[in-house]
């Protein structure tokens, strides 16, 4: 996993909960990396996963909606260091249908070690899609969190319904409805 995904989520963690949280988790965590990264790193994903958990049994805040909030700054990061990628789209259905053979490639030329999902596009209209996440790291919530907000970007908003294909979270179908 890209130490940006890291550097971004310590310092959400700062923001809501302080430096004695990050300082805990970490501490409570076993970290490869001592809880060092940098932005253009590549880091375990377990050692994410160690970090949501104890935030999660920290904060009492599952780690489905501790996603959900951190996709939601990312997004924002996103905004900022990939602009031209993002302003490629006028529509939020049409950049999401576009993940898999777009926006990650692209992702993929800059970053080839990074860890990305797949998303099958099972249906597309001008208003609804149905597509289907794949990934072993079951970051779903992720996934909403940043559909939420490029809606947002779009000055629109949808009803996105989660259903498990596997009770894993490693394979969901996303029926993403523009209100
Ligand atoms: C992961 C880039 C848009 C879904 C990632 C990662 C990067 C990235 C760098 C981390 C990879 C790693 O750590 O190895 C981008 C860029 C985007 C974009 C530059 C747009 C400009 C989106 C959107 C979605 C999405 C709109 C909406 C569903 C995900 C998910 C992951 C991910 C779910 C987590 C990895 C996983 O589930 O396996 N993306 N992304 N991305 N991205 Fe994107």
């Amino acid at each position: 996993m890209k130490g940006i995904v890291f550097t971004e989520f310590l310092d959400l963690v700062e923001d809501k909960f302080g430096l004695e949280m990050v300082d805990k988790i970490i501490n409570e965590s076993n970290l490869e990396s001592n809880g060092v990264y940098t932005s253009v790193g590549t880091y375990k994903f377990s050692e994410m996963l160690q970090l949501l958990q104890h935030l999660s049994a920290n904060t009492n805040i599952s780690i489905d909606d501790l996603l959900l909030v951190y996709a939601e700054h990312f997004f924002s990061v996103l905004e900022v260091s990939y602009p031209d990628l993002i302003a490629t789209y006028k529509d939020p259905i049409e950049m999401l249908a576009s993940i898999e053979n777009h926006i990650h490639v692209e992702v993929r030329k800059i970053y080839p070690e990074a860890e990305l999902p797949t998303f099958e596009v099972v249906k597309k209209t001008e208003n609804s899609l149905e597509m289907i996440y794949k990934s072993s790291r079951a970051m779903h919530h992720f996934g909403l969190g940043l559909m939420n907000k490029t809606f947002e970007h779009f000055n629109s908003t949808a009803t996105i319904i989660l259903e498990k294909l596997k009770e894993d979270g490693t394979e969901v179908k996303f029926l993403i409805n523009k209100n």
